[in-house]
């Protein structure tokens, strides 16, 4: 419980010294909290936990509250099994988001998202896309591991989902990669097949979304990888036409 803890406070000071650095990089000296709109309440909820109507009243969350509001998260029982939870790895402000299914056991074992071999290859895909790993955001559908890399059910789907929404509503990226099934057909909340929903742009909350096969299936069909390739092509081309 107490490692836990500390876990969890690591990550929370890992991801507010990166945006500290970030505003330091951007030539931002110091930080006003009079001026700042951080005194404003975010969006998702009011000082007293109501839904804000008001855009003025409001601020975008950042994506360092949601992950404290995760806190040591008991939402599910993966809970009860999992070694460490994996929130999510990369720039808080990134253009592009890549969405897994949910950690397997090497990153259920360090905390971070796609460190295994299927972290591998997607840092290889990122290569030829020319992005290094910290230019983007990586983060899974579930936050904790399945027992020997199930499926994840329904309910855990359920528990994590809006952790999920409010990290994408916190980066507001402008490309979304969804890797997989599990990922494609719950930010779609749709069920058709990943091999039909590939390669067509779709759209996530004003965000367009492509849905892509998952690293590990590539890993067992490496004839897939042509097909990816032709998606995150079109990604490198959606992403050049927003700059
Ligand atoms: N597969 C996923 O979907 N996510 C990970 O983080 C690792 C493997």
């Amino acid at each position: 419980m107490q490692e836990n803890r500390a876990q969890t406070l690591a990550q929370i000071f890992s991801q507010t010294r990166a945006l500290l650095q970030e505003h330091t990089e951007r030539g931002v000296r110091y930080l006003s909290m009079e001026d700042s709109e951080l005194q404003l309440p975010p969006c998702s909820q009011s000082a007293k936990g109501e839904p804000l109507r008001s855009h003025e009243e409001c601020r975008r969350e950042t994506l360092a509250e949601v992950r404290s509001e995760l806190g040591e998260c008991r939402r599910c029982a993966l809970a009860s099994t999992r070694n460490r939870l994996v929130f999510g790895d990369g720039d808080p402000h990134a253009r592009l988001v890549f969405v897994g299914e949910g950690p397997g056991r090497e990153e259920d074992e360090r905390g971070e998202p796609f460190v295994g071999e299927a972290g591998r290859l997607l840092e290889r895909m990122l290569f030829a896309m020319k992005l290094e790993r910290r230019e983007v955001y990586i983060c899974n559908v579930i936050k904790c591991r399945p027992p020997g890399n199930r499926n994840p059910q329904p309910e855990e789907i359920q528990a994590c989902e809006p952790f999920l929404q409010r990290q994408l509503k916190a980066i507001q990226p402008q490309v979304i990669v969804a890797l997989g099934k599990f990922a494609a057909q719950t930010l779609l909340q749709q069920q058709t097949p990943i091999s039909q929903l590939r390669g067509r742009w779709q759209q996530y909350a004003g965000i367009p979304l492509m849905p892509t096969f998952h690293p590990a299936y590539l890993l067992r069909n490496p004839a897939g990888k042509k097909e990816v390739w032709e998606d995150l092509k079109l990604v490198l081309q959606r992403l050049q036409q927003e700059d």
